[in-house]
């Protein structure tokens, strides 16, 4: 796909890295790439970074119809830059744009049209470790008008923040509550899609959790409301008497490219990795019996994260000592180290960009 360039006539300013937060500052340009039922995807354009316009009748202001990605782009020690397995962003991104009925685009057109922009933003991914440039590709239905059904028009945008390291204070392990009311998805729903209703979905159940002190929720299926699924925005896992189990993927979780990772280091370094139901009375059990050896959350933003505590109730239990464990140390190590270029990538995830 051919991509018209305009470039700023006012570049940014790169804020000192220590000062970087999560998703604030916005680097230069961003693409755009308009389809319609008629041509299909057309009109690629790399433009300065601003405000957009938008029709007050667009699909995506009444029907939610959004779907976006999240990835990063890490600088190694050499200076050089690369991506960590940005395929399986595209074919999620797609997934999520067949069960929103939005368009699709074929895989190596959104993955070149990703590695342009990253070339031209280059200047903008940050060099400490732990530090990145986070790239959100996005989606929206974009038609004029208020029926109800499969948009004729539809816009692919990507813009990109340089981003902080999330653990600038250390590794602490996070207190969860499990959440009894909301749920976040159900299966037939859009769980496994990346859909922005899904998240509008899931604040308030994460706003009531921060009141009472806890960094974020543990949900339920919405079905029986049993079984666990995920930890706030994250896939979970945990290590219960020496199995390592996480949730199976039944439609209502998202398939985190960071879990896929996980279950393939871990079974790499010989662990059993178990995908199965796991009920919220399986974990309260071990809870109560010591057998919950370890839990962490796992994402691109964060990649590993220790749980350290779970709230039911009014019960709040701990899990192993509090502190972080044995086999999330070895997991976050592993993978930031081949995220940030300092330990050999045996599995053939990282993508340079040249
Ligand atoms: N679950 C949800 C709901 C998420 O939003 C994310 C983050 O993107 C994940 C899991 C983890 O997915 P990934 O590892 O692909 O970032
Ligand atoms: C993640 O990358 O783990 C996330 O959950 C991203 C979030 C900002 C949607």
């Amino acid at each position: 796909m051919q991509v018209r360039v305009t470039k700023t006539q006012t570049p940014g300013v790169m804020p000192k890295e220590k000062e970087l937060g999560f998703g604030k500052v916005f680097t230069d340009h961003m693409l755009i790439v308009d389809w319609n039922e008629q041509i299909g995807w057309h009109d690629a354009r790399i433009e300065p970074f601003g405000r957009i316009s938008l029709h007050p009748a667009s699909t995506v202001l009444h029907y939610g119809a959004e779907i976006f990605e999240g990835l990063k782009v890490y600088r190694r020690k050499d200076g050089g830059i690369q991506m960590f397995r940005p395929m399986e962003n595209v074919k999620r991104m797609n997934r999520s744009a067949e069960r929103m009925s939005l368009p699709q685009m074929p895989e190596k057109d959104m993955l070149n049209l990703i590695k342009k922009f990253v070339k031209l933003e280059e200047r903008w991914v940050p060099k400490s470790f732990g530090t990145s440039l986070y790239l959100r590709p996005f989606m929206f239905g974009n038609d004029e008008a208020l029926g109800v059904h499969a948009v004729k028009n539809a816009t692919f945008m990507l813009i990109a923040s340089p981003s902080g390291s999330y653990y600038a204070e250390g590794i602490n392990p996070v207190s969860i509550m499990i959440e009894s009311e909301d749920v976040r998805t159900v299966r037939g729903g859009t769980g496994y899609a990346k859909c922005g209703g899904n998240y509008a979905a899931s604040t308030r159940a994460g706003e009531r959790a921060a009141k009472k002190g806890y960094s974020q929720v543990l949900w339920l299926d919405g079905v029986e409301r049993k079984y666990i699924e995920e930890v706030g925005a994250m896939n979970v896992m945990f290590k219960i008497d020496g199995e390592i189990v996480t949730p199976m993927l039944t439609g209502s979780i998202l398939p985190g490219i960071t879990r896929m990772s996980c279950i393939e280091a871990l079974k790499s370094m010989g662990y059993k990795v178990s995908e199965r139901l796991l009920s919220v009375d399986e974990l309260l059990e071990a809870l109560e019996w010591g057998k919950l050896e370890e839990a962490w959350g796992c994402g691109t933003a964060a990649v590993v994260s220790p749980i350290g505590k779970f709230a039911y109730g009014n019960k709040e239990y701990t899990v192993g000592e509090g502190k972080i464990g044995k086999v999330t140390k070895k997991l976050y190590d592993l993978l930031t180290g081949i995220q940030w270029g300092k330990k050999e990538d045996t599995f053939g995830w990282v993508y340079p960009i040249k």
